[in-house]
């Protein structure tokens, strides 16, 4: 598909860490809403998996938000085959095994600083002004109930979504009119990240695909009035 048959009726959205989780979710429920997806992971396994199922008029790649130098590839091939995203979802992330602060290494520190915070800079650098340039453009950045408080053993976790409710606030004061930038708290649900962090205790929470039935249209109806809020999903 050429930028040249893309049609303007048909919405496009951007959802980084896109095979697991709420990512997978968000991606299968714009889809079928009749949204073009594009997505990242790192897993090529799972890109591929993830392409096959979705189908031709979606775009997914194999690689790390943490890396500038594929971002800035990845988003020349999203603007090239879908267009200029009307929606750019920043989900990508990791969170680090519970431990006191003291007890984290300094490379497992600076994993999560540069996939949590580095990679959303990234998406946003090689993906705005082309947005600024359609002059329309909603970025939604994921934080966490972490992200507004704070609990013992998650404190680099808690230190990157505290720092994306700062981007995201200061970042909304940079955007033109007719954009938005918005913090989300997307609740507390079922998924391999949620795991690494309560173990079996995951299991009571609500599961990506029924979060998704109620994030998904509520993603879809935010625009530049929004811009600066930050919002918790229904
Ligand atoms: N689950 C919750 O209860 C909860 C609560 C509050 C906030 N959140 C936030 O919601 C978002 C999604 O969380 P989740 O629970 O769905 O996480 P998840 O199940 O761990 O899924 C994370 C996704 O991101 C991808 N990813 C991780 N690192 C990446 C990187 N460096 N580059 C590209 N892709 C990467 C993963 O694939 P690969 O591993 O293959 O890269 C996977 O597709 C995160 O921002 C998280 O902080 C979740």
């Amino acid at each position: 598909m050429s930028k040249h048959t893309h049609q303007k009726s048909i919405r496009t959205v951007i959802v980084t860490g896109s095979t697991r989780g709420i990512g997978r979710e968000m991606v299968k429920g714009f889809a079928l809403r009749g949204w073009k997806v594009a997505g990242c992971a790192r897993s090529r396994k799972d890109v591929k998996t993830l392409t096959e199922e979705l189908g031709p008029g979606h775009f997914f790649e194999a690689i790390d938000v943490a890396n500038d130098v594929a971002v800035a590839s990845f988003a020349r091939q999203v603007l090239d085959n879908l267009g200029v995203p009307n929606l750019l979802i920043n989900n990508a992330a990791l969170m680090n095994d519970p431990a006191p602060l003291w007890e984290i290494s300094a490379s497992e520190f600076d994993r999560l600083t540069a996939v949590n915070i580095n990679g959303i800079a990234n998406i946003i650098r090689h993906f705005a002004q082309a947005m600024i340039r359609q002059g329309s453009g909603v970025i939604v950045n994921l934080s966490s109930g972490w992200g507004r408080s704070t609990s013992a053993d998650v404190t680099p976790y808690c230190t990157t979504k505290w720092a994306i409710e700062g981007l995201t606030s200061a970042l909304a004061q940079e955007l033109p009119e007719g954009m938005a930038a918005i913090s989300l708290n997307p609740g507390v649900i079922d998924t391999d990240m949620l795991r690494q962090c309560w173990g079996d205790e995951a299991a009571s929470y609500e599961k990506p695909f029924e979060w998704a039935k109620t994030a998904v249209p509520f993603l879809e109806k935010l625009t530049a009035q929004d811009n600066g809020r930050q919002l918790t999903a229904p």
